[in-house]
């Protein structure tokens, strides 16, 4: 007998794992015994593991949990933190709230998104640096601040974000 979603809505069509995302997909669910109620915490996780969510494993989620498709996209879709696209080697995060707007953030990010060759959001095309926007960093005297993994940098103007990107390079090289 065939398993019809708790929320009434339509079952996502029929997805076994084929490829080894969805096979990821699928163990993770499986840890959290494959309980709706715990969508969040798998989508957590899967993004931990794959380093995004992909379109590719909704459905894969979507019967191991028993929900639609369409309810197991909304809450991808609805939280900002979930990852929809594979992101960069670094993630650099602008600060745009007012103390760093009051600085300059907005001519930074345009210059950042120039210079990376990506939207706000996206990732520069040779994969190495994602660029996102947050809203204070709790560094505004020293505006406009941006963070890269758990280090915060101060005063980052254009000729300084260059420099920083150019070190990440290096360091990545290294
Ligand atoms: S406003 Fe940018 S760090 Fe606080």
């Amino acid at each position: 007998m065939s398993k019809k979603p708790k929320s009434g809505l339509a079952p996502a069509p029929v997805k076994s794992a084929s490829n080894p995302a969805e096979l990821k997909a699928l163990s993770v669910c499986a840890s959290h015994g494959n309980r709706a109620s715990e969508l969040l915490e798998i989508l957590h996780d899967v993004q931990h593991e794959l380093g995004y969510v992909p379109e590719s494993v909704l459905p894969v989620i979507a019967n191991a949990v028993n929900l639609s498709r369409a309810e197991v996209h909304g809450v991808v879709t609805f939280y900002h933190d979930f990852k929809r696209e594979p992101v960069g080697r670094h993630t650099i995060k602008i600060c745009r709230a007012e103390a760093c707007q009051s600085m300059g953030t907005d001519h930074l990010c345009k210059h950042a998104e120039k210079s990376l060759k990506t939207d706000m959001g996206g990732t520069s095309p040779d994969g190495s640096v994602t660029i996102e926007q947050v809203f204070c960093l709790g560094n505004c005297a020293l505006s406009p601040a941006i963070l890269i993994g758990d280090k915060l940098y101060g005063k980052v103007d254009a000729k300084r974000f260059d420099e920083i990107v150019a070190g990440l390079s290096k360091e990545t090289a290294a």
